[in-house]
Order: C-alpha cells, then structure tokens, then sequence
C-alpha cells in the first residue's frame, strides 16, 4: 500500500503573503503584520461561530439596530469588538469602517498605521441561528499619499483596493483574499492554527449554470432584470434552464460562484433602489475578487468597482459572476438605455 506522502513544505498566509511582498522591492512588511491581524481576528470569529450555540452566543443583542437598518445578533456585535481590537492593536490601520458602526474609526495617532479597513465582521448573521455557514468580508485601502488618515481615505472607488478577501466559517474556515495579482483560497488547519493554501490561483469558469439571486424580489424588479432572470429559467429550444442556488448568505453564495461559475445578484428593485448590499464592505470586495478571478461585477448599467461611495454605508446593486453570463445582463440592460 502506498505511503501517505507527509508534505512537509506548507505555504501558509503568511508565507504566500511575504513571497508576494519579496515581489515588491518596496514592500515595508506592514502589509504582512496587518494581514496577520486580519487572520487572527478570523481564526477568533471562527471559534465563537463554532461554539455559538454551546455558549448561548446566537440570538439577538438585546434588539440592538445598526444604521442599515440589520437587527444586531450577538455574534454580530462580538465579531465587530474582536476586528476593531485586532487592527488597531496592529498599529498599521488609520480608519476602520464596519458595517456595525454608525461612523467610521479614525485609529488615535500613537497607533495610527498607514491603511484603510472597511469589513463585515460577520455576513450572512439571519443565517447563523440555523448554522448556515457566514462569514468575514473585508477590503484594504492604503491611505492616499500626504494623508493623516481620514475619511476622504475611503469614499473611493473599490478599484483603489489593495487587498480583497473573506473568511467563510463553514465545515472549516477558508479564506480567499487577493493582494492584487489573481485570488488564492486557504483552508484554517486548527490544528496548528495557520491558514494553509489549498486553492491556489483561483479562476471562475467563463460560463456557469447556476443563477443566485433573492426571487422573493422578484415583484420588484425592473424589466431587464426580470428579462435576464427569464432567459436563464426559459431558455430558447435545445438550451437547458440553468439551476437556481441561494444560500441568503453573501460570502457563501459568491464562493460557490467563484470556484463553480455562474451568476449572483443582489438587484435594485422598487423596493430598494439601490439593492440591499453595501458598497465598501461587501460590494467592492467581492467584486475586486471576481475580477481578480477572470469574472466581472457590475451594477447592470457600469463596473462596481468604478463607483465613489458618498457616505461609508452606501449600497448599491450587484451581479457578479462569469465574465460571459455578466455580458448577457450588460447587453440587456444596454437596450433599455
Ligand atoms: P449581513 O448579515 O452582513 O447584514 O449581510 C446579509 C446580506 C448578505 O449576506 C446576503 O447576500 C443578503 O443579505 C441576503 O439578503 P436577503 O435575505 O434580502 O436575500
Ligand atoms: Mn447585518
Ligand atoms: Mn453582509
Ligand atoms: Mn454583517
């Protein structure tokens, strides 16, 4: 019987990272320190999901409401106090924005560092009461040149990013994070607490078959949306309907997207008539790594990523997915003009 081959050379996070960062002649290491407090404010998210239930962690926060409107859960809230701890702690972050802050934090000037984390502590929280898997999404600015670090540091386009990624607590914790050249995926080994590369080099399929998207909207839509959802569900003769998937959790649904192809949407509708996703925390990570990974992202009518929130909570419509499926929406919505 053949020997289990013991690999004993592992790339993890933090080694891939540093390998990109030898790339960059200039590269100060800071980048590395502050991925470093975004794996550990991860690896702490994933063990309180994991005992969620056992230490009564599920459930509301005392009613608590964020600005979006979300009722808060108590992973919600724990989530949000271990990032904020683990990146000022850093001493490499300036300003922080969380979906579960009204405002964002400008980091006091001892440790002040010279980037911009705008993150999701925990996505997909109406889910985690019934062990749906969620997750952490989080996007990096590096603060614009002669700046102190204020909020002018982050109502920028997403294409300003420098790092895009997302922890999905699942039956194990992986995280998928871009530092600008192509998306790779680590699977957490609890074991020796490091984030192992096991999805290098991610690509998303030019085509899919699978469509995810809210048709409990369906109601609401503007015609070319509901045109295109048409055309997948009733396709001409001899083509076949695609398969609809949709988990309610954003970080689920666009894993499942990225490493199988297809489309996800979260759509403007009359209802929410800039969708329901957030631009800087969820919409502009997610699509910085859709494009990393050959796909697109666009609002129906330009590339998300060429958007300039206004205010740090801003939304704004998304379908993200296999650059040809987000050709077919883009040409429907360009016969509406
Ligand atoms: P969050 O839990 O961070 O507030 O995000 C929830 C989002 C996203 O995860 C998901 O795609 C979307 O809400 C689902 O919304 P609907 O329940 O309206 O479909
Ligand atoms: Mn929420
Ligand atoms: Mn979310
Ligand atoms: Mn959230």
């Amino acid at each position: 019987m053949s020997e289990e081959k013991v690999t004993t050379d592992i790339i993890t996070l933090t080694r891939h990272v540093l390998d990109e960062q030898r790339r960059h002649k200039e590269a100060s290491g800071d980048l590395t320190l502050l991925l470093n407090a975004v794996q550990l404010g991860c690896k702490f998210v994933a063990t309180n999901v994991r005992k969620a239930r056992l230490l009564n962690l599920v459930g509301l926060a005392g009613g608590a409401v964020n600005i979006s409107g979300d009722e808060q859960k108590k992973l919600d809230v724990i989530s949000n106090e271990i990032f904020i701890n683990a990146l000022r702690s850093s001493g490499k972050v300036a300003v922080m924005v969380s979906e579960e802050d009204d405002e964002a934090i400008i980091v006091e000037d001892e440790m002040k560092g010279k980037y911009c984390v705008v993150f999701d502590p925990l996505d997909g929280s109406s889910n985690i009461d019934a062990g749906v898997n969620v997750g952490t999404i989080f996007g990096i600015y590096k603060i614009k040149d002669g700046s102190n670090g204020t909020i002018s540091d982050v109502l920028r386009p997403g294409r300003e990013m420098v790092v895009a990624g997302y922890c999905m607590y699942g039956s194990s914790a992986n995280m998928v994070i871009s530092v600008g050249n192509g998306v790779d995926g680590y699977t957490l080994d609890n074991a020796i607490g490091e984030f192992i590369l096991t999805h290098p080099n991610i690509k998303i399929p030019t085509r899919g078959k699978i469509y995810s998207v809210n048709e409990g909207n369906a109601k609401y839509w503007d015609e070319s949306c509901t045109e295109y959802f048409n055309s997948l569900k009733f396709p001409p003769e001899g083509k076949n309907p695609y398969s609809a998937r949709y988990i309610g959790s954003m970080v689920a649904d666009v894993h499942r997207t990225l490493l199988y192809g297809g489309i996800f949407a979260y759509p403007a509708d009359k209802k929410s008539k800039n969708g329901k996703l957030r631009m800087l925390y969820e919409c502009f990570p997610m699509a910085f790594l859709t494009e990393q990974a050959g796909g697109r992202a666009i609002t129906g009518k330009e590339r998300v990523l060429d958007i300039t929130p206004q205010k740090i909570h801003d939304r704004c419509p998304i379908f993200l997915g296999s650059k040809d499926d987000v050709e077919d929406i883009e040409n429907i919505y360009k016969k509406q003009c």
